[in-house]
């Protein structure tokens, strides 16, 4: 292996330039030697902003043709991740792909037999994993402080999830829906506080409520058409949900990219097309009566996730937003409130901290925590809260595991 580790990243948008790309690049151990898009704009708007001069693909064949690499980051769009992750495997690199592993758990399985026949590593970007709270929140589940955990919870508000409505997100056969899309980062987080316990069956309701044709924050003038995205609308002024891009952004979704490939970043989230939800509700059996649920809110009003996990000797209420945990031990004992010290970056410092473990995964000293087969199980609980909604039924995780 290289001094310094060689890596590309494959899809050069928000989290492949301004997280991914951000990241490596302030580091000195590592070389961004190559980025790959479908689109020329974008990635040479991704080199230029993050001031390195890689080589440049626009398909991962040509890149695995040319390049020695120790890995790759796939951030594409989620329906893109079995398609890249199989290629570069094929191509001998170890890989790691954004959450979720893919858009269905059959992908997903095909991609853990590809990993395990390559040797190479498949990683998953389950960076909540990597928050300094939920770390701690774990620990009072291990250290036996809350006894056996039998029930628990997560709301979670994410005022950026409206956005979803104005890109790709907001359908499902770009996402395999919410639940998988933006849920598997919840679900494996369940799985991984609890120890993974085998999931049993999931329901779910889910629906656009808000986000739609007859919710417009503005009264709709004669003649003054609104859309179709926030930097030529002509209600941007009014509007309190505008997304306008700004002058770096613009050098990767202005008009010369949209020009290649039609991809808006910030359409109008109220009249733009979708079929994911706005809203919704899952709940998951677990083997040994575990139960756990999960509440979506992209509205807009807030960003948190407000835990709270019963179990046998206390229960723990957590907001990841305020850094608190508080434990209420039972029979009336001392309720503690700890403030979790988060340190710099992106997600509460989770994301230079899923960068720092990949770097350690290819030089040999770490080996991945966040797995496929933990990717699996998580788009798995997402298939089958997405088969709930749509089918109106409860699935047996059997069906897809
Ligand atoms: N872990 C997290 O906290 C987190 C947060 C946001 C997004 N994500 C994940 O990151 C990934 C990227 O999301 P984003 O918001 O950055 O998307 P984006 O739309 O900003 O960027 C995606 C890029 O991929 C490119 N692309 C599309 N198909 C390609 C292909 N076949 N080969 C190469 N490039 C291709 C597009 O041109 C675009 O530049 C998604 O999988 C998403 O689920 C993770």
């Amino acid at each position: 292996m290289s001094e310094k580790l060689r890596v590309a990243i494959i899809g050069t948008g928000a989290r492949g330039t301004h997280t991914f790309g951000r990241l490596f690049s302030k580091r000195n151990d590592v070389e961004i030697a190559a980025l790959c898009d479908t689109n020329s704009v974008r990635v040479r708007a991704a080199a230029e902003i993050l001031g390195i001069t890689p080589n440049f693909y626009s398909s991962i064949e040509e890149m695995a043709a040319a390049e020695k690499l120790d890995g790759v980051i796939i951030t594409t769009p989620d329906c893109e991740h079995y398609s890249c992750a199989k290629k570069a495997l094929n191509a001998g690199w170890n890989v790691l792909i954004d959450k979720p592993l893919a858009t269905n758990a059959k992908d997903g399985k095909e991609l853990i037999e590809l990993a395990q026949k390559s040797g190479k590593t498949l990683m998953i970007g389950f960076n909540l994993r990597h928050s300094e709270v939920l770390k701690r929140l774990k620990s009072f589940i291990d250290d036996g402080t809350l006894g056996k955990v039998f029930i628990a919870e997560n709301r979670e508000f994410y005022d950026g999830g409206r956005t979803y409505m104005a890109r790709w997100n907001r359908f499902f056969s770009k996402t395999g829906g919410l639940w998988i899309h933006k849920a598997s980062h919840d679900f494996d987080i369940f799985n991984w506080l609890l120890g993974f316990p085998k999931p049993l069956r999931v329901s779910s309701f889910a629906a656009v409520n808000v986000l739609d044709e007859n919710h417009l924050p503005f009264e709709l003038e004669e003649g003054k058409k609104p859309g179709p995205d926030c930097n030529h609308c002509p209600y941007k002024d009014k509007c309190k949900d505008k997304f306008l891009l700004s002058e770096e952004e613009l050098k990767l979704w202005g008009d010369k990219a949209v020009a290649e490939d039609g991809y808006v970043k910030n359409l109008c989230i109220y009249l733009s097309e979708k079929d994911n939800h706005d809203n919704g509700l899952a709940m998951v059996e677990y083997e040994g009566n575990i139960k756990v649920s999960l509440f979506e809110d992209f509205i807009g009003s807030k960003s948190d996730r407000i835990y709270t996990i019963g179990g046998d000797k206390a229960v723990a209420e957590v907001s990841l937003h305020n850094q608190t945990i508080t434990i209420t031990p039972r029979w009336g004992g001392e309720i503690v409130t700890y403030h979790v010290q988060i340190p710099p970056g992106g997600h509460g410092g989770a994301d230079p901290s899923l960068v720092d473990t990949f770097c350690k995964v290819l030089r040999g000293e770490a080996t991945s925590t966040s797995t496929a087969e933990h990717g699996l199980l998580a788009t798995a609980l997402g298939q089958a809260a997405e088969i709930s909604r749509r089918e109106h039924r409860m699935v047996e995780m059997s069906e897809l595991l």
